[in-house]
């Protein structure tokens, strides 16, 4: 094996895409997703028995379409790593299962890893090995996260997550009340281009008292039942809705606080990287916000392009590479899943 170099297969399945990539190092060979969110879809949120059994379907040939994407067959490869957690329980049985099965059969060595480190790791594939020490901001349906990353191979250290909902959950049922499909970030983002940032929404966790207490924690809980009261205002009154206009100023509220304590983070300890991952970092007004904010105090803002922000295979492959670089130990055939696996342990 080339160990610094080494080709593995990372396996994702926490919530509803079955995601299969393979990469050499940094280099990204193949990314092959199928989703089930169509399936989801009138139903507002993932259920996790669809997802489970969708998984099951897809995941020997979404397998092969990976493989033949990269050119490769399982046994070149050096190891396999799949999401151990944390995620939807079904959901993360159906790819662990499934790997242990690849990693018997071929006879390779398998590491249950972080969905969440993944989602920082991932940004090597993009923009090489990671600085370290950095901050990642970790922004997805069901997490939202500041972590300081000395070490990725070791563990990070959570700085603050969110009070109540997370981003994507906020972006999903703003959409919701708004009229617009699920997965609601796509759409909301979509339909913020023509509207203006006209309505003053409130910035959770951002006053003098809650900086003292939760500075580097977020809540959007207040802010969703802010949109919603303020819909209702206009729909009674017989008026329309300026759905542009509330999805832009929702976004507007949801990404100036995320990016805030991002770079209040990198300015606190010093630290001149940050990373931002998850599905919310496909968001554009986030992506340039950052950008603007970091660009005034000397912070690199490092953001994968948006098919690698939301779940994917290439993601679990790159934490997996990144293991095998830095020597970590991988797990055994009875390597657990953990629905609830904490941000703490990078594996299982
Ligand atoms: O990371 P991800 O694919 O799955 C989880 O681990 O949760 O994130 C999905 C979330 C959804 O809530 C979705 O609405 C949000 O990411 N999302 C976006 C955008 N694209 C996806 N939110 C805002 N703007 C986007 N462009
Ligand atoms: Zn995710």
């Amino acid at each position: 094996m080339n160990k610094a170099e080494p080709l593995v297969l990372g396996i994702e399945t926490s919530c509803d895409e079955t995601g299969v990539g393979i990469v050499r190092g940094h280099t990204l060979l193949a990314d092959e997703i199928a989703s089930s969110v169509d399936e989801h879809a009138r139903f507002g949120g993932v259920v996790p028995e669809v997802a489970s059994r969708a998984h099951f379907e897809a995941m020997v040939p979404t397998m092969q379409r990976a493989l033949d994407k990269a050119g490769v067959t399982l046994s070149d490869v050096d190891a396999i790593a799949v999401t151990a957690g944390p995620g939807l329980a079904g959901a993360l049985l159906v790819g662990v299962a499934a790997a242990k099965a690849y990693a018997l059969a071929a006879g390779k060595p398998i590491y249950g890893v972080n969905h969440l480190a993944a989602h920082v790791a991932v940004d090597t594939l993009e923009h090489g090995a990671l600085p370290e020490p950095a901050v990642a901001l970790l922004v997805s349906g069901g997490h939202s996260s500041l972590l300081r990353v000395d070490d990725l191979a070791g563990g990070v250290v959570p700085l603050g997550a969110t009070i109540d909902d997370a981003a994507g959950e906020a972006f999903d049922k703003v959409a919701r009340l708004l009229g617009l499909p699920f997965p609601g970030g796509p759409p909301i983002d979509k339909a913020a281009r023509d509207g203006q940032v006209v309505i003053p929404f409130p910035r959770g966790l951002t006053g003098p008292r809650d900086l003292a207490e939760h500075r580097f924690d977020f809540s959007f809980s207040g802010l969703k039942t802010a949109v919603a009261r303020w819909v209702e205002a206009r729909e009674r009154a017989g008026e329309p809705v300026p759905v542009g206009d509330v999805a832009a100023s929702f976004q507007e509220a949801v990404c100036d606080v995320l990016t805030a304590k991002a770079v209040g983070a990198c300015r606190e300890y010093g630290i001149d990287t940050l990373v931002i991952g998850g599905g919310v970092a496909a968001n554009s007004r986030i992506r340039s916000m950052a950008q603007e904010r970091c660009e005034k105090y000397g912070i690199t803002v490092r953001v994968p392009r948006p098919k690698l922000c939301t779940d994917n295979g290439a993601m679990v492959a790159a934490l997996g590479s990144h293991l095998v670089a830095a020597g970590a130990a991988p797990g055994d055939l009875g390597l657990p899943s953990d629905s609830a696996m904490p941000i703490t342990l990078v594996t299982a």
